[in-house]
């Protein structure tokens, strides 16, 4: 019926700016010492540092994770990105660039995972309010409080920027449990 235009002629003809195509890193598996060792400051905030943390966000969701810090794309800056709606709601998307927690409260205990270590969950406890402050993609400062998960997800990725990974937080068994089995992953080629 050519007399009725389908409204995808329409969007044609008045398209949407495109989303630019984003570069989706592989995440560095436990085990890289680039996951171990504390960042340095983001030091100048330019379109490159925006588009990072887009493709940061592009590769979080990719992996399913709410949570991405640099180091975990070898990149050893103070930069992390949280989406605890794992991308449900554009404004839930965080970029955390130079973060600092100036205010913890409460305790929690969780199960936690990471990108980083894949197949494998431990309890962590943490606080359950936490208030960050931090740099914006853009370089402004501004403060969150997050609770719980969200709380949680800042905790992690900052840990991150200062070379602690989660299994700092599990006991001594159950860390070494998680090694001796990345260990035997490792030497059968699966990790
Ligand atoms: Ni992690």
């Amino acid at each position: 019926m050519p007399n009725k235009l389908p409204s995808s002629e329409a969007v044609a003809t008045t398209p949407e700016p495109a989303a630019a195509p984003r570069k989706i890193y592989d995440v560095v598996k436990y085990g890289d010492p680039v996951l171990e060792k504390p960042t340095r400051l983001v030091p100048k905030f330019d379109a490159e540092i925006e588009e990072l943390a887009e493709d940061m966000f592009a590769t979080m969701y990719a992996a399913q994770g709410v949570g991405l810090a640099a180091p975990q794309i070898g990149k050893s800056i103070r930069l992390a990105v949280v989406d605890v709606t794992s991308g449900k709601n554009p404004e839930a998307r965080i970029v955390l660039a130079n973060p600092e927690i100036i205010h913890a409260e409460g305790e929690k205990r969780e199960e936690e995972g990471c990108l980083s270590i894949p197949g494998f969950r431990g309890y962590v406890v943490r606080p359950q309010f936490v208030t960050v402050k931090a740099q914006n993609a853009k370089g402004e400062w501004f403060e969150i409080r997050g609770e719980d998960l969200l709380a949680r997800a800042f905790c992690h990725e900052i840990d991150h920027l200062n070379g602690i990974l989660f299994l700092t937080h599990l006991s001594m068994l159950k860390r070494d449990l998680i090694k001796r089995k990345i260990k035997k992953l490792r030497k059968q080629g699966e990790w």
